[in-house]
């Protein structure tokens, strides 16, 4: 699907119920082509409408939460096969799109997990998918908190959220500033895109895991072959 350049409509004008009625018919539940085939999603698939249709069709936001990004991919399965990293902690999976990380921190046994995505879909679409996985909804939080006081979370999770330099600047102080005062644990999951690869934070991480994308992930994210997981510990 391209970009979609024109935002006809802000998401918070429309209810929950045609959300959640939009995504059921627009998208189709997927596992096994994953890294986490444990985790089912609800994503466009090839033999969604919208896969093929013209962008200005679309009636919502750009829909980031419709795909399961490498880096996403590459954090949630880190977590699965790590579970001790979540059990009993506070969790905040930042820029959780289709809320994949956020489930998966949630079935580790982390005790609190909040999922924040600046688009009110992904927090429609996360509940759909915790439901999907037999999990209660997660708290999901719209608002933008970079650059906000952090107090009371363990831990944060970034899956692919180092996609544009902008941001990366923006979340490179922010965590610096979280883990500095409030000593937070910061995991960080990304496929080798250059807008990380070139930024300064990169020489800062310690890389945990390196997976190889399923075929089909690799297909469907052109030139990408491998995703990996990084710890930020500066030392200040
Ligand atoms: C590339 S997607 C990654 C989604 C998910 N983490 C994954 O790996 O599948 C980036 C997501 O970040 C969200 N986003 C962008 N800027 C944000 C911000 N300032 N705060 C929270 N979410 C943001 C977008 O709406 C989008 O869902």
């Amino acid at each position: 699907m391209q970009r979609n350049k024109h935002r006809c409509l802000s998401n918070s004008d429309r209810p929950d119920e045609y959300i959640m009625k939009f995504i059921s018919e627009n998208t189709e539940i997927t596992g096994e082509q994953s890294l986490t085939p444990e985790i089912k999603l609800r994503l466009f698939t090839p033999s969604c409408r919208f896969w093929r249709e013209r962008p200005e069709l679309w009636p919502f936001a750009d829909p980031y939460w419709a795909i399961y990004w490498p880096g996403g991919q590459a954090l949630s399965r880190y977590l699965l096969d790590n579970p001790e990293v979540c059990q009993g902690m506070t969790v905040l999976d930042l820029g959780s799109g289709c809320g994949a990380s956020a489930i998966a921190a949630k079935m580790c046994g982390a005790t609190h997990v909040v999922a924040n995505d600046i688009d009110t879909v992904a927090a429609v679409a996360t509940s759909m998918n915790c439901e999907l996985n037999g999990l209660e909804p997660l708290i999901c939080v719209a608002d933008n908190m970079i650059g906000s006081e952090l107090e009371g979370f363990d831990l944060i999770l970034l899956g692919d959220m180092f996609y544009e330099e902008t941001i990366a600047t923006s979340l490179h102080s922010w965590l610096d500033h979280c883990i500095r005062t409030h000593g937070t644990k910061v995991l960080i999951g990304d496929p080798g895109r250059a807008q990380f690869q070139e930024h300064c934070i990169r020489r800062l991480l310690h890389q945990l895991a390196h997976f190889e994308l399923p075929e089909p992930v690799k297909e469907e994210n052109y030139g990408l072959t491998c995703s990996n997981v990084w710890y930020y510990n500066p030392q200040f």
